[in-house]
């Protein structure tokens, strides 16, 4: 079913599946991500100070929506050798979403005393905000209007490994269909999908491409899910690579089942964060001892690699504005860039 594929420094390796994209269902992207182009990167502080930023999103309005830490540090004090939570420090007393607007205006705030230790955040088609917390070992939706948890996955402060609990999940995908992807996380390295109800579907093992490449994932940090071409793809860090699989989504003749390998790209450092837009996927790494930091984009149409933004560290989270400009968070130091390519 699938061919081997020698994959070199920063390719793109399409690998044949069972049955690949149709390409004619896609449109044309309007813009294209490359070195050719310069890219110019501006530090974006928002209005009044936020804490370290571990997740980053663009809503409908074209906002920056930050999900951060506030005073929280994530040190050796955080959680304990069987990697439950200092229940000690308790949950952030202050408001840990905030949403600016491209002026660097924050015009809201929100999401206190709910979480211990931030990490990812995406926003759903219906505009609900997603996120995973590491400290209490759970992801949580999060209704745009009322800004209250209306369903949560994963015991609260239990780390576990079955299906009913996660250990430091990193990242959240949601389809319309409201089917989730998980990636969990720091701990299980395993990539997990529900259904609307929170149910365990599927899970998504690793591309085993040749003896040459690991079999598991380790840390899957951030996933990014093209629905219009049935891709999710996975940020596998510590592997130094992205690995994009059929969600298993579509329905009738197209169906697919889930976890079909259909693309990777390999030995690109460690790929902190993935975000699409038009058909590209954009990413940012940070340094390994092999690669230096950078973002890169590929062409899902066409698996084109570009690298751009070289020498950026210290990444965490990133998301891409409607005109194609990008957010990038940092940790250390704590701070927001904007990226263009100009
Ligand atoms: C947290 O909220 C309190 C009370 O509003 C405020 O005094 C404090 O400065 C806030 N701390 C941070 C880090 O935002």
């Amino acid at each position: 079913m699938r061919q081997a594929t020698a994959c070199l420094v920063v390719l793109f390796c399409a690998v044949a599946s069972a049955q690949p994209i149709d390409y004619d269902r896609v449109e044309e992207p309007e813009r294209s991500y490359r070195t050719e182009e310069k890219e110019m990167i501006e530090v974006f502080t928002p209005s009044k100070p936020i804490g370290q930023v571990s997740g980053i999103a663009i809503n409908a309005n074209d906002h920056i929506v930050a999900f951060h830490r506030s005073n929280r540090v994530w040190d050796e004090k955080s959680f304990n050798d069987d990697e439950t939570f200092n229940k000690a420090l308790g949950v952030i007393p202050n408001a840990t979403l905030a949403i600016i607007n491209r002026e660097k205006k924050v015009i809201d705030e929100f999401g206190a005393g709910l979480f211990y230790m931030p990490h990812g955040l995406t926003i759903d088609s219906n505009g609900d905000y997603w996120v995973t917390d590491v400290g209490s070992h759970q992801v949580h939706k999060i209704d745009a209007k009322t800004q209250k948890i209306v369903m949560s996955l994963g015991e609260k402060l239990v780390p576990g490994e079955d299906e009913t609990h996660f250990c430091k999940p990193t990242d959240v995908a949601v389809a319309k269909n409201g089917h989730i992807f998980v990636a969990d996380g720091y701990c299980n390295s395993r990539v997990l999908k529900f259904d609307a109800n929170g149910n365990l579907i599927a899970q998504i093992n690793a591309a085993f491409e040749d003896n040459q490449q690991p079999s598991e994932f380790v840390v899957p940090h951030s996933l990014s899910l093209i629905e219009d071409m049935d891709v999710i793809c996975v940020a596998d860090r510590e592997n130094q690579r992205v690995q994009c699989f059929s969600t298993g989504l579509s329905e009738g003749d197209r169906h697919v089942p889930t976890g079909i390998p259909i693309t990777s790209a390999n030995d690109i450092g460690r790929v902190f964060a993935i975000r699409e837009r038009e058909h590209y996927l954009i990413g940012a790494t940070g340094d390994s001892e092999d690669v230096q930091a950078q973002m890169f984009s590929i062409d899902m149409q066409t698996g084109r690699t570009e690298t751009f933004a070289k020498g950026l560290g210290e990444s965490h989270a990133l998301a891409i504005a409607s005109d194609g400009v990008m957010y990038v968070s940092q940790l250390e130091p704590s701070r927001l860039l904007q990226v263009r390519l100009i």
